[in-house]
This record gives C-alpha cells, sequence and structure tokens, in this order.
C-alpha cells in the first residue's frame, strides 16, 4: 500500500514567484519569509515523495463564479499553469498521477462527498508557486500531482468541518491506494489577509499563532469557527486556511500522529500573513 510520509503548508502569494524570478531570495524584505524554507527542503531530501495531494483554491481562472465547486478533483495527466493577471512566470505544465486521481475519486464519492471531477485542470498561483518554494533546484518538482480545489472564493464556502472530514477521507484513501509509492500531502494559501474592502491589509497575528499550534496540537481546533468567523478571524482570503486543516485532517490517520519537521511564521508579505510547515508522519 501507499504510504502517506507527511503534509507540507505554504502561503502562495504570487509575489513571491516575481521574487523567485528576479532571484531576491536574500533582499532584506523576503529573507525572513524564504529563510523559512532550508530546513524543509533537507527534510524533502529525505524523504523523497514521488506523489503530492495538493489541497489548494483557484482564484477565477480555471472556476469562475459562475461555476464554483465546493470540491474539484484534477483527474488530469499533466496540469497547465496559467495565472489569472498577476504577470509572474508561466511555468512547463506539471505532471499529474491519474491512478491515485481516480482512487480518491472512487473512495470520496463512496464516502459520500460530492465532487467534481476535472479531467482538464488548469492551475494558478495557488498550486505552482508551492513546488517553487519546496523544490527551488528544480524548474518542474520531480513528483506527480493531485489537486484538490476548495473553494474559499464565492460564498457559502463549505464548513471547517466538512473540509476537514474531506481531508481524513483523504488520507485515508492514499493509504489504502494499492501502490508503493510514497505520498505528501499539501496545503497552499493563508495565512490571515484580506485584499479588498474597508478591512484591506487586515492580518491578525494572534490568531494566526493559535492556527499554528492548533496543526500540531489539537487539530480539530479550528473546526468550531463557521465560514463568517473565520472571514472575521482570518479575513476574506485568510479562510485560505481552510487548505491547512485539510492538510491536517489527512494526516490523523497516522497511528502514532505526526512530528513537526519546521515552521515559519513572517509578517508581512505583500499584504499578508506568511506561513510555513511541514510535519511528518510518526
Ligand atoms: C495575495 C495573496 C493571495 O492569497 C493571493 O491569492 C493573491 C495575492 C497578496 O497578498 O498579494
Ligand atoms: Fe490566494
Amino acid at each position: 500500500m501507499a504510504q502517506l510520509i507527511g503534509g507540507l503548508a505554504t502561503s502562495h502569494i504570487p509575489a513571491i514567484g516575481g521574487a523567485i524570478h528576479k532571484g531576491k531570495q536574500n533582499d532584506p524584505y523576503w529573507k525572513p519569509f524564504f529563510d523559512g524554507f532550508p530546513p524543509i527542503h533537507q527534510w524533502l531530501g529525505k524523504v523523497q515523495p514521488d506523489v503530492v495531494v495538493v489541497f489548494y483554491n483557484d482564484h477565477g481562472l480555471n472556476f469562475f463564479l459562475d461555476k464554483m465547486p465546493t470540491f474539484a478533483v484534477g483527474a488530469a495527466a499533466t496540469y497547465s499553469n496559467a495565472d489569472e493577471g498577476w504577470g509572474i512566470p508561466t511555468l512547463p505544465p506539471i505532471p499529474g498521477c491519474p491512478d491515485l486521481s481516480w482512487h480518491l475519486i472512487r473512495e470520496l464519492i463512496a464516502k459520500e462527498f460530492d465532487i467534481v471531477t476535472c479531467q482538464e485542470m488548469l492551475v494558478d498561483h495557488a498550486c505552482t508557486l508551492p513546488f517553487k518554494l519546496f523544490w527551488p533546484e528544480h524548474e518542474i518538482a520531480p513528483v506527480q500531482i493531485v489537486p484538490i480545489n476548495i473553494n474559499t472564493v464565492q460564498f457559502p464556502l463549505p464548513t471547517a468541518k466538512r473540509v476537514y472530514k474531506l481531508g481524513k477521507a483523504v488520507g485515508e484513501a492514499i493509504q489504502s491506494w494499492d501502490s508503493d509509492k510514497r505520498v505528501a500531502v499539501m496545503a497552499t494559501g493563508g495565512l490571515s489577509h484580506q485584499l479588498d474592502g474597508e478591512r484591506a491589509g487586515f492580518i491578525n497575528k494572534q490568531f494566526d499563532l493559535q492556527f499554528l499550534d492548533s496543526m500540531e496540537t489539537n487539530p480539530e481546533w479550528a473546526t468550531q469557527f463557521s465560514d463568517l468567523e473565520l472571514v472575521e478571524k482570518a479575513g476574506t482570503q485568510g479562510v485560505e486556511l481552510l487548505m491547512w486543516l485539510a492538510m491536517r485532517a489527512a494526516l490523523t490517520v497516522s497511528a502514532s500522529g505526526v512530528r513537526k519537521v519546521h515552521s515559519n511564521y513572517h509578517i508581512p508579505i505583500s499584504n499578508t500573513a506568511t506561513g510555513v510547515l511541514a510535519l511528518e508522519t510518526v
């Protein structure tokens, strides 16, 4: 059976792509953010996942407001990158893992998740940037991916409780996949940020740190909040932290729990509180 080796999470601000492109990692503005990654690079070099299941949110590229699935699972052989207008460099297509995609899709539907299956799926910065951050030496990361899109763009959003259940079901499906592959789960987005409206620039450090701590010590903590409570606490785009919750829930299938490899928190990049986290299943 496949082995679920751990989880990764990072913010996905488009400006990061510009900084990587221009080689600004050591500039004073960027260094505290990029300094969060080398310990995780070391760990990834050791554990070498073959496949990464990525919880991310499309920002209006592949799904627009006229048709917005709550949960959508990619089942493509490759995922082409495009973006929704930020001007960051486009990356080469990322290879998919249709075998795991279809296994996940079958298992999720059997467990009553009414997902959309996508045999074609364009992916934006939320799906591509994290791979440049976690595998900076590679033009495309040496892994196959299964993208799972969670709607955090158009209200109503899925509840945190529902996202947690989805993540757990994904973890169970990975463990029951008949394969000798090593699989990691990844979350992209957050932490607290609001890009528009009266509260544009809103950041909530206290909430973010509590949330980060819950990833280690109390994974269900954030499931107490409704979608609007999450907006209040984390900002209209800070609700992207639902992706982190799904990633963490997937790891609860590890009977002996998880060990933190490394985390980092830095305010701000752009208008956003940034976080990075790696957890290893024990
Ligand atoms: C920013 C953050 C995001 O999550 C995003 O998708 C786009 C922009 C930002 O902080 O600039
Ligand atoms: Fe975003």
